[in-house]
């Protein structure tokens, strides 16, 4: 049977990863989809990049609309990232009949509902392993492995530059910036790594995740984003002392109320499997009602890791070129004319347990004022703890966990406490999930 003529746009890691695997594994990948997988052409900008890495083995260009024009070829795989060019070229990759494969979070996070209505209406597949979590197939486990399920949550590890930020910091107490520093020294954190460290780029492949777990279009723009830029070692170690580590989360929970979708700092109890993913590596557990909880580890970087997600693409779409579209799974796992219109929950509505740090005046009656507070708006401390105040300090922290409240009698909590005078500076709400099962 004819190869199957593939156009790849951008070689830069991922796609290095990408080449050099089919390469290498060609012979297994064909027995597998049925037919030879070959990466026929490569746009990439930086043509003598491109040209050392494919060693004579595709055609070079720096023009990737002329790959997503060419006839010749049957499925285009976009590495470009970010969300102007490489919209406009999977956008006409998909008019001109052409199958995709994109490794683009932001792309789909923002775009997808678009993109994946002009994939339908013209019988093409739009295909995203290596949008999310890297090697680790969850896309596929989410839309295929557990689709007999009713998901209920599902939370995970997706940034591995903030995993590793904060791994660091616990392991050496040393402070967010100087952990920074490192991850950029190493090439784990960006230049500018506001999308890492501000957990954007996991509220990406968490939009992703819940559409596909609750069959509901990607809505990026309601999700709760909040990086670990401001955490301080004091916290980390203090969430220790009482049972707990603290990750960066992304959670998307099915509740009465609508669906949560929120990206931030979390404690969860340290015997948890979850919190004990530490460094670059990435997880998600996924609670289904038939499965219960089931988690998925590995690479969620790094050009090989995420090359076999993108293959894994490639021959799922090799194998279903001779299915009728109808007869393939949704991009979104569910139908699209299937899709709920359940809302997503406002951050105010999001019902979770919190660690509050406070800094007071060591004096008669202040526990009083604060418990006082947080009893008028009906929220129940699980656990306290008051550190002895370090040398020169005329404050003291007080740490307190509370039993699940919503999120807005938080806010209010913490605006009356900030208020009292006994209280110096600003409250540390970190959120808290149990996890259990
Ligand atoms: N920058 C991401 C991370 C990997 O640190 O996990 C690609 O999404």
């Amino acid at each position: 049977m004819k190869p199957i003529q593939v156009g790849l746009l951008g070689i830069g890691t991922v796609g290095g990863g990408t080449f050099s695997v089919l390469l290498r594994n060609r012979e297994e990948i064909s027995r597998r989809a049925g037919r030879a997988i070959v990466i026929t052409t490569v746009a990439d900008k930086d043509t003598a990049r491109a040209k050392a890495i494919t060693q004579g083995e595709a055609t070079i260009t720096d023009d990737a609309f002329s790959v997503v024009n060419d006839p010749a070829i049957d499925i285009v795989v976009e590495l470009i990232g970010g969300t102007g060019v490489a919209k406009q070229l999977v956008m006409k990759a998909i008019e001109n009949g052409k199958h995709v494969v994109t490794a683009n979070k932001a792309l789909l996070a923002h775009h997808g509902n678009e993109i994946f209505a002009a994939a339908h209406k013209k019988g093409v597949m739009v295909a995203f392993e290596a949008a999310v979590a890297g090697g680790v197939p969850i896309i596929k486990s989410l839309r295929e492995g557990l689709a007999a399920n009713r998901i209920e949550w599902i939370v995970g590890i997706i940034n591995g530059t903030s995993n590793f930020i904060l791994s660091k910091m616990r392991e050496t107490g040393a402070s967010f910036a100087q952990v920074l520093e490192q991850a950029k020294a190493l090439g784990y954190a960006e230049a500018d790594p506001t999308f890492d460290i501000e957990g954007i780029d996991a509220a990406h492949k968490l939009t992703l995740m819940s559409a596909i777990g609750f069959g509901i279009p990607m809505q990026f723009s309601a999700a709760y984003t909040e990086g670990i830029s401001k955490l301080t070692r004091e916290d980390i170690r203090f969430a220790e002392e009482l049972g707990y580590r603290i990750k960066l989360l992304g959670i998307t929970k099915r509740t009465a109320a609508g669906i949560e979708l929120r990206v931030h700092p979390t404690l969860i109890p340290k015997e948890r499997l979850i919190a004990n993913v530490e460094g670059v590596m990435n997880a998600i557990v996924v609670k289904g009602d038939a499965v219960g909880q089931t988690m998925f580890y590995g690479a969620g970087a790094g050009a090989e890791p995420t090359g076999s997600a993108v293959i894994g693409d490639l021959i799922d779409v090799a194998r279903t070129l001779t299915a009728d579209p109808e007869h393939r799974v949704p991009h979104l796992a569910f139908q699209p004319d299937q899709l709920s219109d359940i809302a997503l929950l406002p951050m105010d509505e999001v019902n979770t347990a919190y660690y509050l740090r406070l800094q007071v005046l060591d004096q008669p009656g202040v526990l009083a004022d604060i418990t006082r507070i947080l009893a008028d708006l009906g929220i129940s401390i699980g656990a306290m703890v008051q550190k002895e105040p370090t040398e020169g300090e005329t404050s003291v922290n007080i740490i307190m966990l509370t039993h699940q409240t919503l999120e807005k009698q938080v806010n209010q909590a913490i605006a009356k406490i900030e208020a009292l005078a006994v209280v110096t500076g600003k409250v540390t709400r970190i959120r808290l999930e149990e996890l259990d099962s």
